[in-house]
């Protein structure tokens, strides 16, 4: 039957992991159209012989949908530009980058070695625009890249896709660097996402954000947005339902999900796996074991974001969360976490390393960048002073 509901489909969507982000996108386009903006800039210096114009920097807590913006976005370029990602390994050094570079231009759109997937580059970057000699040499530094590059008439940038870049080592942000400073005529804008402390990482690097730095930060998705998700999974796996039924369920995922993607998700996964027992049928879905079963998937998804040293320090953890507000900037908090250490460091680790630790795990965010941090999602918060007020009775706060 052409219009059965399409349960394997919605099986693999119950199974996906967080690794394979952005399914059922919705939303971002402001977002989408200033990174868009960012490198038609890039593009019009680049022209006109100016300098680039330093990075693109997509910034927001865990799950708030950073990787899923670099997909988009390497599916979908704004137009006059072509995406390029490159996985933070292979900065391992530079050949290695140039390598991947050199592939990625050369080679046809499509899938590529080393995991390096050009998107549009045929498109907006072909080999017509970008040659050095088939007799010469490959290039082996930036610099021969640069040299060898020949941009066309009407070339756009390319957008160099990097992710998690808040684990960035010195030497991979030194080549980032390289990159941001480039010599003219190199039309590569790095667009990367990382957590809160990626702008630190960066700045120790020479990439500072004054450095006309594009600052994008993730929030909550928009109003209906969420929704909208639900309504493409229906559609996508041929949900049985009527309309008054289909626009309830919507709703009611969207109100559980805080609009907050990473709960958008979760919900939906909970209501994929329900509707794998009801069929395909909605109006056969039980609606509390959804709610339950999305906040069980949410609760395991908080557990597993807890570090060996976030665990240690569990009770001390709740009691520096159970501030409101925290502490009014960096300084001050730490100097509060090292009160609370009556009980020796925490997990460890002395104060400040411990607050830095909290930030690179995505429990504290700085959402304005102004050195005021919070915890990012309140249920997460909620979920860690439970934890730690328990805490005595877990093994791992248990050890030295
Ligand atoms: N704009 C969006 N539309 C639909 N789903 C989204 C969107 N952004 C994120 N998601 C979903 O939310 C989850 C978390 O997003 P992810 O990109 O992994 O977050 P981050 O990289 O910021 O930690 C993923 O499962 C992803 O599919
Ligand atoms: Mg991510």
């Amino acid at each position: 039957m052409a219009d059965a509901p399409e349960l394997d489909g919605l099986l693999e969507f119950s199974e996906e992991t967080d690794r394979d982000s952005g399914r059922f996108f919705v939303g971002r386009e402001a977002e989408t159209g200033r990174v868009g903006k960012a490198a038609e800039k890039w593009t019009r210096s680049v022209k006109s012989g100016d300098a680039p114009l330093g990075v693109v920097l997509i910034s927001g807590a865990p799950g708030a949908g950073k990787t899923a913006l670099l997909g988009q976005l390497l599916k979908h370029p704004p137009p006059t530009t072509a995406a390029l990602s490159v996985p933070l390994l292979r900065l391992s050094s530079e050949a290695e980058l140039v390598r991947s570079l050199t592939d990625a231009l050369t080679k046809p759109a499509g899938r590529v070695a080393g995991g390096l997937r050009p998107s549009g580059v045929t498109a907006n970057l072909g080999l017509a625009k970008f040659s050095w000699g088939l007799s010469s040499t490959p290039p082996t530094t930036l610099g021969d890249l640069d040299r060898g590059l020949s941009v066309g008439g009407g070339a756009a940038a390319a957008m160099l896709l990097i992710d998690e870049v808040q684990t960035a080592t010195p030497d991979q942000v030194r080549m980032l660097a390289a990159l941001h400073l480039g010599a003219t005529g190199f039309p590569l804008v790095p667009v990367l996402a990382g957590l809160s402390d990626s702008s630190d990482v960066l700045s120790a690097g020479g990439i500072s954000r004054r450095a006309a730095t594009y600052d994008i930060r993730l929030d909550r998705l928009h109003e209906g947005e969420p929704a909208e998700a639900v309504r493409m999974m229906l559609g996508e796996y041929r949900v049985r339902g009527p309309e008054p039924v289909r626009a309830r369920w919507c709703r009611a995922i969207e109100a559980i999900s805080d609009r907050w993607p990473q709960h958008v998700k979760t919900a939906m996964t909970a209501l994929a796996r329900e509707l794998l027992r009801a069929d395909g049928e909605l109006e056969r879905a039980d609606w509390e074991r959804t709610r339950n079963d999305a906040a069980a998937l949410r609760t395991r998804g908080y557990e597993a974001r807890r570090s060996p040293h976030m665990r240690r320090a569990g009770t001390l953890l709740a009691r520096f969360l159970e501030e409101t507000p925290l502490p009014a900037d960096e300084e001050r908090a730490i100097r509060h976490l090292e009160g609370l250490m009556t009980g020796g460091p925490a997990g460890g680790m002395a104060p400040g390393a411990f607050f830095d630790h909290l930030v690179h795990q995505g429990v504290l965010h700085d959402p304005e960048g102004t050195g005021e941090y919070v915890c990012p999602i309140p249920s997460l918060r909620d979920y860690l002073i439970r934890r730690g007020q328990a805490g005595h009775a877990e093994p791992g706060d248990a050890r030295p």
